[in-house]
């Protein structure tokens, strides 16, 4: 029995010429909120695409309970950097459509995912488009879709990142609630180094390209947090390591 439920060792990855990914080994326990920080470029976003299949390897194991992932059953619920919802389907029909891919009618998906429209601040916005909802309340909804899908493992790439200070905050804190109450496993890759604070039991840190892992921090703030918590020594002292990681690396 592993005690990891994710594990990445020893990948590689490169593109052409190009070495993206040098050496990069991290696990995701059953349960865990597992952040990526790190530059732009060093990988992240290549990192979830080898983990839902749309990218291999080049060496390294990637495996799931103990398997490698293409003889696991390992599902992943994924929500992309961009372009997370479809412009022409409603609302409604966006937040349905993972559960439609697995093979889901469109009934039984509505079903499902009608409960969750009032916690995701999404109730009466059921027919709109995404043009007509607030960008906070299309990440939400994004998310909707994702989380819905009852996999083993949440994929979150940048998911408030092109959102205000504020709705980002306010977005964040929703996110803990959200997962407080489901304790999805999950891995979020992020800039925002406060934010990977807030959110994480566990955060790694990436050099540049050819990515390896810099640093790990366990993140020892009790739950549920505050955004006061983040004022404490021990959240100061990690968001000041990390930064400092991240900076030393990129100038070197
Ligand atoms: N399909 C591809 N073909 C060629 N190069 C690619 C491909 N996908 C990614 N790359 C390159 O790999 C590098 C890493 O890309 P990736 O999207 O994983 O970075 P990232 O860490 O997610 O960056 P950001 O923080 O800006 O989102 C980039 O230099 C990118 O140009
Ligand atoms: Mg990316």
């Amino acid at each position: 029995m592993n005690e990891h439920r994710l594990e990445l060792r020893n990948v590689a990855k490169k593109f052409g010429p190009l070495a993206v990914l040098g050496d990069v080994s991290l696990t995701v326990s059953e349960g865990e909120f597992v952040t990526i920080v790190g530059p732009s470029g060093a990988g992240k976003s290549t990192i979830l695409r080898m983990l839902t299949g749309t990218d291999k390897p080049e060496s390294g194991d990637i495996l799931f309970d103990g398997r490698h992932l293409k003889e696991s059953s390992a599902s992943f619920a994924f929500m992309p950097q961009r372009d997370a919802l479809m412009p022409w389907r409603r609302i409604i029909d966006n937040t349905t459509l993972g559960l439609e891919v697995q093979g889901m009618s469109r009934s039984q998906a509505r079903a499902k995912v009608a409960p969750l429209f009032e916690p995701f601040g999404l109730a009466g916005f059921e027919h709109h488009y995404p043009a007509q909802l607030s960008g906070g309340m299309r990440q939400r909804a994004a998310l909707l879709r994702t989380v819905v899908q009852d996999s083993d493992m949440l994929l979150l790439d940048e998911p408030f990142g092109a959102l205000d200070a504020l709705t980002r905050t306010q977005m964040q804190e929703w996110l803990q609630t959200m997962w407080t109450d489901h304790r999805w496993t999950a891995l979020l890759i992020t800039h925002d180094v406060r934010e990977a604070v807030f959110l994480s039991d566990r955060i790694y840190v990436l050099s540049p390209r050819p990515a390896r892992v810099l640093r790990e921090f366990k993140v020892p703030l009790p739950r549920p947090r505050t955004l006061a918590d983040l004022g404490s020594s021990a959240a100061r002292q990690i968001e000041t390591e990390i930064l400092e990681s991240l900076l030393h690396h990129s100038l070197s």
